[in-house]
């Protein structure tokens, strides 16, 4: 028999046939990523705060260890010997204040080669988002961010953390403390003073004057980010539209796709996809997570480092605080009433392996599906305060008059064909500022426990800026200083840069939209107005963002 040769038409018939779920925004599986080998580490690209405009290889390695000791984390070799109660840190007593910067006092005392040491803590975090590491036996970059990988690594990453310093201690029962940044009602929504206090450990200089305020700092937005002409808000301004914020990120993201973010398997590579199969992010992370790293970075350095860029984010200690409370929501989302709030059950997911130091300087391998429990893992979080979750009733109210589609159309706006009715080679769209466009809805029946989404298909932009896009429904005239406290604001995407060495993302974004359409009244429409604005710190990038389509379907 002749050997089978991949003829081109073969390889076209084989990807047509890939069953693709949500029509081309949520990409197919393969298989799971496996750990990848240490010893193929490469510099990675990033920035150092402080020298403006300058690209720097950065060598954010794993210090070198021996692979073939790797261990696999099992619960019986980690058990739990004594609860860790995990609480707001804007509560913290003066006494855990202290224990908390003895702490990191201890960690940043290690040589910077001891797996152990802060140096390595921030270096992994570098690692896994900047290009220092391929997936196993290819090419491709292996990246933690932008898919549903993102809070199952950021969970293990702070586990081992917060093992780590705990063994620092001599205290089992040692606890990683949350920035309660969705509070609103009680001061968690600043950065926690005990993080701002100069000469302290845990506190970094490269923030913004502001943030490094602590309790002084006027409350953070979560996502409306004073990028370039964006106004100031006062501070009862900044609270509702937070409070929308998170009634968007969390209440109304029902699914997994919307809120945890897409697949990610081997062989996903961010800067080589068409919009068929770009990853995308959840809107947790795409909203407050990102909004939160770009608000306490420091304006005056490249990218706002520490915390404004994957590469340094991790060197400020309010970062594994920032993560904590990012794990805590994804807990409270799971309990939220209604929808379908359950973590993939995809063995892509499910069966995804990273690596870690242990408090033993032990390299331990492992899985997504042990994370998936935290109680299993002995964490448990305490409320603040029981108003926090303020945000779970909000009730944003619509500020339009009527469908804006006659409107938009006599002001240009055109009928955007989806992607996948085009070929592969057809047009981006440029962004621009500010894009407005008509988008068709779905003619079919909705499913009972179906939700009406919009997807934002192949969004395309260069990773070495922060990128922060805010989407609304029959609002055409929005523009930078439109409030977002409306039923008109579908959601933000705040894209944290990751230098590395490729240039570009593309991602997929998907939004609930239902919610928003029945709110301000247009369930009877055939077509919805739909308008994305821009910013970011360089205008030049700004210029270069485009789409492939955009989409509203039933999932
Ligand atoms: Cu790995 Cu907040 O990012």
């Amino acid at each position: 028999m002749a050997p089978l040769t991949a003829h081109p038409n073969l390889l076209l018939l084989l990807l047509a046939s890939i069953p693709l779920s949500l029509h081309s925004c949520i990409w197919i599986d393969a298989a799971p990523i496996v750990v990848p080998d240490l010893s193929l580490c490469q510099p990675a690209i990033g920035t150092s705060p402080g020298f403006p405009g300058e690209e720097q290889v950065l060598d954010c390695c794993l210090p070198p260890t021996n692979q073939d000791n790797i261990k696999e984390f099992s619960f019986k070799d980690y058990p739990i010997r004594q609860k860790k109660i995990r609480r707001a840190a804007h509560k913290a007593s003066a006494k855990y204040i202290e224990k908390y910067n003895r702490a990191y006092q201890l960690m940043r005392a290690l040589p910077s080669d001891d797996p152990r040491s802060f140096a390595v803590q921030a270096n992994i975090h570098c690692a896994f988002c900047n290009g220092a590491y391929k997936q196993r036996d290819t090419n491709i970059t292996l990246q933690v961010h932008f898919s549903w990988l993102f809070l199952p690594w950021h969970r293990w990453y702070i586990y081992f953390h917060e093992r780590i310093l705990g063994s620092l201690l001599g205290d089992p029962s040692f606890a990683l403390l949350y920035w309660n940044w969705d509070n609103q009602v009680d001061g968690g929504n600043s950065l926690p003073p005990l993080f701002a206090v100069n000469g302290s450990a845990l506190y970094d200089r490269n923030r913004d004057a502001n943030a490094n305020l602590g309790l002084n700092a006027s409350a953070a937005p979560l996502v409306r980010l004073r990028i370039g002409s964006a106004a100031t808000l006062s501070p009862s301004e900044v609270i509702q539209e937070n409070l929308n914020v998170m009634y968007q990120s969390m209440v109304t993201a029902s699914t997994a796709d919307m809120f945890m973010g897409g697949a990610y398997s081997a062989g996903t590579d961010f800067s080589n996809v068409s919009a068929d199969n770009a990853p995308l992010g959840g809107t947790l992370e795409l909203n407050a997570h990102g909004g939160i790293h770009y608000w306490t970075g420091d304006p005056r350095a490249t990218l706002r480092g520490d915390m404004g860029v994957f590469t340094t984010a991790a060197r400020d200690p309010i970062f594994y605080a920032h993560h904590t409370n990012v794990d805590r929501l994804w807990e409270v989302w799971k309990s939220i009433p209604g929808g379908r709030r359950t973590n993939p059950i995809d063995k892509d997911f499910l069966d995804a392996e990273f690596l870690f130091f242990d408090e033993n300087s032990n390299l331990v391998k492992v899985k997504v599906r042990d994370a998936l429990d935290y109680e299993k893992l002995g964490i448990e979080y305490k409320k603040a305060h029981k108003g926090d979750n303020q945000w779970l009733n909000f009730e944003p109210l619509p500020v339009s008059q009527g469908s804006q589609v006659e409107y938009a159309r006599m002001q240009g706006a055109k009928e955007m064909v989806p992607f996948d009715k085009q070929s592969l080679d057809s047009p981006k769209y440029e962004l621009g500022l500010n894009f407005t466009a008509l988008v068709q809805r779905p003619q079919s029946e909705k499913g009972d426990d179906e939700e009406e989404v919009l997807c934002i298909q192949g969004l395309e932009v260069t990773q070495d800026t922060f990128v922060h896009l805010q989407v609304f429904l029959n609002l055409p005239q929005a523009n930078a200083s439109t409030p977002i406290v409306s039923a008109e604001y579908l959601g933000s995407t705040n894209l944290v840069p990751m230098p590395a060495h490729s240039k570009h993302l593309t991602t997929n974004v998907i939004l609930e939209i239902g919610d928003n359409i029945k709110r301000i009244g247009l369930q009877k429409d055939e077509w919805v107005v739909i308008t994305i604005l821009v910013q970011t710190d360089d205008p030049m990038s700004a210029s270069s963002i485009t789409i492939r389509g955009m989409s509203i379907q039933y999932h």
